[in-house]
């Protein structure tokens, strides 16, 4: 299990459990602008459908805290067709505590964490229009692999990969 400590913040790992992971998701939903006016119901599911993805799948969930509250989040899981990736799926920093280094201590725990289970490598979709993780992933060894285009907003998701180790 992951635990430990970077500056004031205290990181570890969680539990796919409702009651660990509903902090979170309202945490999710305080960070990114798009889900601010998300409605109880759509919050809700929205629990249902992360636990739902990762259920039987290896995974994991990270989660930052000062003083017990939860301030940053990042969770991923093995994918079902291309066993050999790990996909980061989810993240974010409470808008207080960014720039300070946050959301790379929990990328670096989570490549690291990846890399000694044997994963050939991370994938991850950053949309375009967020240079801060852009900028991040690019930093921490992620190259653009292709696009998807959105169907429901303009832009497009950049497709994001890193090799953790070559095939022998
Ligand atoms: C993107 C996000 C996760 C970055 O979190 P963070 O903890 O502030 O990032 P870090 O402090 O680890 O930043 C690491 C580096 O990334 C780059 N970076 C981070 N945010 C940036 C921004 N807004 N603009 C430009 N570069 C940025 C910088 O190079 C930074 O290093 P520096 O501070 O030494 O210059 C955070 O802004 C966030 O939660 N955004 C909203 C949610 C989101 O977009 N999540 C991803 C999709 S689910």
């Amino acid at each position: 299990m992951v635990e430990q400590h970077y500056e004031d913040y205290r990181i570890q790992e969680l539990a796919l459990t409702a009651q660990d992971l509903a902090p979170l998701v309202a945490l999710h939903h305080e960070v990114l602008p798009s889900r601010l006016y998300a409605t109880d119901e759509k919050r809700k599911a929205f629990l249902d459908e992360i636990l739902g993805a990762l259920n039987g799948r290896e995974h994991l969930i990270l989660g930052a805290y000062i003083g017990g509250v939860p301030v940053a989040y990042k969770l991923g899981y093995r994918t079902g067709n291309r066993r050999e990736c790990f996909y980061s799926w989810l993240g974010g920093v409470h808008p207080n505590h960014r720039r300070k280094g946050l959301a790379r201590v929990l990328t670096r725990i989570q490549h690291t964490w990846a890399a000694e289970r044997g994963f050939t490598y991370m994938e991850t979709h950053t949309w375009g229009d967020n240079p801060g993780m852009m900028i991040l992933n690019l930093q921490e060894g992620f190259v653009a692999a292709g696009a998807l285009s959105a169907v429901d907003r303009p832009g497009a998701r950049i497709i994001m990969r890193k090799l953790l180790r070559r095939n022998e």
